[in-house]
């Protein structure tokens, strides 16, 4: 009933759309150049045929940067971006890269729990870096590899 697939650019409406409906990060055409950018790789966390979450993520030489990654509210605190994140972790052990990087806001109380929770540590700032003043946490998390 769970799965992960690979999104495609063909389903540019549907990433599109499932961002305009949770954070707003990207416009359309943000959406599309993410899409372009290589090594960059977007995945969709699908119920049954419907996606629910999706994670953008760009490995550079031996390391990965999560650029998107969101649930959908309703299906939140069911344990499906725990289940998502470990795919991801997973999928990047595979290709022995050592880091998994990313950027929260200090304020995102949640999402950072979220990542503590997976090992991510914080190791550096932004300040004020977002809209609101709030800083922006530059958290990182060494994989394992084989
Ligand atoms: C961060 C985010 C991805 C987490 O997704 P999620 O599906 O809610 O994640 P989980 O359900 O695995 O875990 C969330 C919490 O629910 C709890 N939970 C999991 N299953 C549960 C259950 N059956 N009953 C009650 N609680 C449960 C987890 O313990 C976890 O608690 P904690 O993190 O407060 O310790 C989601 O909140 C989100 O999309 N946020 C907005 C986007 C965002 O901020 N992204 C990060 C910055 S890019």
């Amino acid at each position: 009933m769970i799965s992960i697939k690979l999104i495609n650019e063909k389903d540019i409406d549907l990433c599109y759309e499932l961002d305009s409906n949770t954070i707003s990060l990207w416009s359309k055409k943000q959406w599309a150049q993410e899409f372009k950018k290589e090594g960059t790789k977007i995945f969709g966390l699908l119920i049954r045929k419907l996606v629910i979450g999706i994670c953008v993520y760009q490995v550079v030489l031996d390391e990965a940067q999560i650029n998107y990654f969101v649930v959908k509210t309703k299906f939140r605190k069911k344990g499906l971006g725990s289940y998502f994140m470990s795919y991801v972790i997973k999928k990047c052990e595979q290709l022995n890269l050592k880091k998994l990087l990313l950027e929260v806001s200090q304020s995102n109380i949640s999402a950072e729990r979220f990542y503590r929770r997976f090992d991510f540590s914080t190791v550096g700032i932004r300040k004020n870096y977002y809209k609101d003043g709030s800083h922006a946490l530059l958290k990182e998390k060494k994989l394992t590899t084989k």
